[in-house]
């Protein structure tokens, strides 16, 4: 079961329990800057998992399909194997980072609307941001299935923004990634203070991988936070 198929930068992906099954086991590696500035924060990978798994366990309940199978342990879980679509779906409530940098709008503005933006999944290129005409030409996926994931990423995000509110969280954004599996597009990777922006709602203190990023100390307390809150919801 620990044949290793895959290592990523924040997770290892093994061989699972069956043909249609993946092992993934989250690391306790940080990245940034597509691998650029790296560290290992211990501890990392168990929070990430738990938050993720019980953001992926509250979805599924609301009727998103997802890859989580099996919660194996603290760090690893059972998942489809799906064949990953190489764009990122990136879901924004709030003007923040890359988005305040490009447009020059300050981080924390408020948006007129909900902004979906896809990203090509390549640290090679930087992960660029992507048109539809730009993913259909390089048959990375098919206009149905952009439609497809881009439906799910909004009812996903009216979904997380509901219950991070109830934690006292504001969602600011977040990157989703999907896979096709047996004809259908599941949500797929992780949903965690990695891949979200996570900002207290009374303070706008930052709980996620920007911490990370900017050098703003105490990483993992913040996800701990997070963690803390999310369990101590009753819904
Ligand atoms: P950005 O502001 O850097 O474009 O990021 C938007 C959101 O997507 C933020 O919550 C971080 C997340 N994200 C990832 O998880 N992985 C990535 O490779 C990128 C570019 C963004
Ligand atoms: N590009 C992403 C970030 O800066 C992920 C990564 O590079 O690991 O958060």
């Amino acid at each position: 079961m620990s044949d290793i198929l895959y290592e990523g930068k924040s997770k290892i992906v093994c061989c699972g329990i069956d043909g249609n099954t993946l092992l993934i086991r989250y690391k306790d590696t940080a990245t940034a800057f597509n691998g650029g500035k790296k560290e290992e924060l211990s501890g990392k990978g168990k929070l990430n998992a738990e938050i993720s798994n019980f953001l992926f366990a509250h979805l599924e309940k609301r009727g998103i399909k997802t890859h989580l199978v099996k919660v194996i342990d603290d760090t690893s879980a059972i998942v489809k194997k799906a064949e990953i679509v190489m764009v990122e779906v990136i879901v924004r409530n709030v003007a923040a980072g890359s988005f305040s940098k490009k447009y020059g709008v300050p981080e924390g503005a408020s948006l007129k609307n909900v902004v979906v933006e896809f990203s090509y999944k390549s640290d090679e290129l930087g992960d660029p941001m992507l048109a539809e005409s730009h993913i259909t030409a390089l048959g990375l996926a098919t206009s149905e299935e952009l439609e497809e994931m881009a439906r799910q990423a909004l009812k996903i995000n009216e979904m997380l923004i509901d219950i991070f509110a109830k934690a006292r969280i504001r969602l600011v954004d977040f990157k989703l990634e999907f896979g096709r599996c047996g004809g259908e597009i599941i949500l797929c990777d992780e949903i965690s203070p990695d891949s979200c922006r996570l900002w207290d709602m009374d303070t706008d203190k930052k709980l996620d991988k920007d911490r990370f990023r900017r050098d703003l100390g105490d990483v993992l307390g913040g996800y701990r936070e997070v963690l803390e809150r999310l369990k101590g919801i009753r819904d």
